[in-house]
Order: C-alpha cells, then sequence, then structure tokens
C-alpha cells in the first residue's frame, strides 16, 4: 500500500485553503492555561506551554491541526486547565491565543481551534447549575458526578450562538483558519441531536429537524459574520451515540448533509457521549470482531466511509484507534475517507507525521 497517498494534499472547497497532507491533529485538550478556583477572571487563559505544543505539533508536520476544547463560558466548563473564550474576561483574547495560532500554522498547516459548550456534562464539582437542551440529567460516570441541568430558554439559546459567534471573530483576529465545533460526545449540540436529551416541545425540540435546528443556527450565525469563502467552519460530529435511544447513525447522515448544505467545509467523525464513551476505545473492545476495529485499525472508518458517501463537497476524516500507517494510507488510498484523524498518537509522538510520511515508522509506540 502506498503511503504517499497520506503526503498528497487536499484542498477545503469553500475557502480554497490548502491542506498539505492527510493527517490532522484531532482536537485534544491541552491542560495548559490558567485555573482559578477564587477568581473566574483569571481562569482559562493560555499558559507558554499551549503555543509550545503547537510549535511541537506543526514540527511535527500535521497538515491540520486542531486546537483541544474551549469553552465558550467560563462557568460552564467541562474540565479545569484548558483554554477559556468568554467575552466578560478581562484580558486580551486575540493576544493570548494569537502565539499559539502562529505556532501552528508555521509550517503551513491549517489550524482550527475548537469551540465547545458542555450543557449537562459539567463536572458537578465545577458548576452543580447546568444548562442544557432539556433538564434530563446525567448520571455519574467517568469517575464524576454531574448536576441536574435546567433546560435554556429561547433567550438564552439566542445568547449561547451568539458567544460562539464572538468566540470564533476572536480566533479569526488571531489568525487562525477557521474553526472547529465541538458536536460530538454529548456536548450541548449532541444533546440537542439526541432524542434522549432533547425532550423540547419548541422549535429545538421534537423532530430530527427541530432538534438539529440549534447548530444550524450557530453554523449560520458564524458563516454571516466570517465568510466561507475565508474562514472554515468544521465540525466534530458522532457518526452515532453508541446508546440506545441516542442519535442513530442514520439521523447522523441527515444531519450531516445539512450541515454541509450550510457551510460547513470539514467533518471529524468520532462516536460516544460521557455514558457511552465509545471515542477512547476501551468499550470498542466489545465490537473487537468488527471489521473496522480488527481489520481497518480505526474505530469509526466504516461509518465515516458511509457518511463520505453522503457528502457532495466537504472533507470528511475520522479519529479514533489509528495507530497503523498503512491502515491509515489503506483508507486514503481506497477513499473511504479524506483525511485521518489522530488524537493519542500524536501526544505519545508529536513527530508521528513527519515519520510516517518519510517511512521512518509504521505504528505508533501507544
Ligand atoms: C485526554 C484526552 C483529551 C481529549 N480532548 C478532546 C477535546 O478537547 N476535544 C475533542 O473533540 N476530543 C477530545 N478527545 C478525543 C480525541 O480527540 C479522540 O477523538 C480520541 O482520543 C480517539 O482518538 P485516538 O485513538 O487517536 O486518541 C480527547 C481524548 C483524550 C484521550
Amino acid at each position: 500500500m502506498a503511503r504517499s497517498d497520506l503526503g498528497k494534499p487536499i484542498t477545503l472547497q469553500l475557502s480554497g485553503k490548502a491542506i498539505p497532507n492527510r493527517l490532522y491533529r484531532s482536537p485534544l485538550s491541552e491542560y495548559a492555561s490558567t485555573y482559578d478556583e477564587d477568581d473566574v477572571e483569571r481562569t482559562g487563559i493560555p499558559k507558554p506551554r499551549y503555543a509550545e505544543l503547537y510549535q511541537e505539533l506543526a514540527d511535527g508536520g500535521a497538515g491540520l491541526i486542531c486546537f483541544g476544547n474551549i469553552p465558550i463560558d467560563r462557568h460552564n466548563l467541562e474540565n479545569y486547565n484548558n483554554a477559556v473564550l468568554d467575552p466578560r474576561n478581562p484580558w486580551d483574547p486575540v493576544a493570548a491565543f494569537a502565539p499559539a495560532i502562529r505556532a501552528a500554522k508555521s509550517r503551513g498547516a491549517i489550524c482550527l481551534p475548537q469551540l465547545q459548550f458542555p450543557g449537562r456534562q459539567v463536572p458537578e464539582f465545577l458548576n452543580p447549575h447546568p444548562k442544557s437542551a432539556s433538564d434530563v440529567q446525567l448520571q455519574p460516570c467517568l469517575n464524576k458526578t454531574y448536576g441536574k441541568p435546567t433546560a435554556l430558554n429561547l433567550t438564552e439559546i439566542k445568547q449561547l450562538v451568539d458567544r460562539f459567534v464572538w468566540a470564533a471573530q476572536v480566533l479569526d483576529k488571531a489568525g487562525a483558519d477557521g474553526i472547529i465545533l465541538h458536536a460530538a460526545h454529548g456536548y450541548i449540540h449532541n444533546q440537542f441531536l439526541s432524542p434522549l436529551t432533547n425532550h423540547r416541545t419548541d422549535e429545538y425540540g421534537g423532530n430530527l429537524e427541530n432538534r438539529a435546528r440549534f447548530i444550524l443556527e450557530v453554523v449560520h450565525a458564524i458563516s454571516e459574520k466570517l465568510p466561507s469563502n475565508r474562514f472554515v467552519i468544521a465540525a466534530k460530529f458522532n457518526c452515532q451515540d453508541f446508546i440506545d435511544g441516542g442519535l442513530s447513525f442514520a439521523e447522523a447522515c441527515v444531519v450531516l448533509k445539512w450541515l454541509e448544505d450550510a457551510g460547513v467545509d470539514f467533518f471529524d467523525i468520532s462516536g460516544g457521549t460521557y455514558e457511552s464513551p465509545v471515542w477512547r476505545g476501551d468499550i470498542m473492545k466489545e465490537f473487537a470482531k468488527r471489521p473496522s476495529q480488527k481489520l481497518r485499525g480505526s474505530y469509526f472508518v466504516e461509518w465515516a466511509a458511509e457518511m463520505k458517501k453522503v457528502l457532495s463537497r466537504a472533507i470528511i476524516g475520522t479519529t479514533g484507534g489509528w495507530r497503523d500507517a498503512q491502515f491509515m494510507a489503506e483508507a486514503v488510498m481506497i477513499g473511504d475517507v479524506d483525511m485521518i484523524g489522530l488524537g493519542r498518537t500524536l501526544r505519545e509522538d508529536p513527530n508521528f507525521v513527519a515519520k510516517a510520511l518519510n517511512s521512518q515508522i509504521r505504528m505508533s509506540r501507544l
């Protein structure tokens, strides 16, 4: 299998931005920003390590570099020590994020920081009163407890849309090529999309069109301010939630197409929620007989390949499980996906991409 397929550039169609190769760094929390439990205003400021990390990843050759999730509300964090973008903060967010963005782009990679609102997946010790699509509480999981959420009212939904736009504008000013929405793993977009967590009876609940309204409004609102011919909107998106009653594969395919039509130009396919954290792989042992896990070296490539058929323009990749460069090259060569997303492989070795492209390495040491 020709490893050279991974070295071929690919162009994001709406913006015309060229991605120099087929390997991307999927969003992964850096835990490299300030956290001050007594002073929320001093929380979420990127530390020097934040930019250093992105310099290492840029030097390591990834063609597209996503930043780990950046919560857009300082009172609603999925964890501490991550960067935060909140319009109430007194510090200059453009100056705070610019060094890491500059570093990520320094070797020609495209840079997409990830925007996120955790909804009901805020650990209780950080905020016992979260907001969600509905008041469906998350039962203890991932070694944490979660407060009972209240449903966002229509004014709060509008404010949340505005926050996504504001954060995207900040990152644009700081030099980012675009943003990637965290619409996977059970966070707010997923909470609106999933019938398990969305029991609303207004225009944001009920049928799929209504459940998809929030994410589509966010995409439209961002592209109204930041035209798609220069600013990329991407989404990390579940192929399914892997939980009974959650977002199904069939519904995910429909929403994927709506998102493409709305202007999303890149998808990173994943799966699962906190209740069913399939993206981490442990649970995938249950599916060990599935071809994608055993024969393809990826958790989700089978579903991502089907999703690619739904799209007509956007670039699609999938993250989860990739450790073997031969499998990565195979998936790109046969056209199942356009790109390969790497999380822990690059955390273990930021130079994996350069080494894989030069055939110096085949397997991640993970
Ligand atoms: C420590 C850790 C932090 C993560 N943080 C994020 C994140 O901020 N945003 C996100 O979309 N996914 C996040 N993920 C999920 C990864 O992007 C990826 O989907 C997952 O690790 C599977 O890919 P891998 O097998 O290549 O690691 C995280 C995963 C880990 C292990």
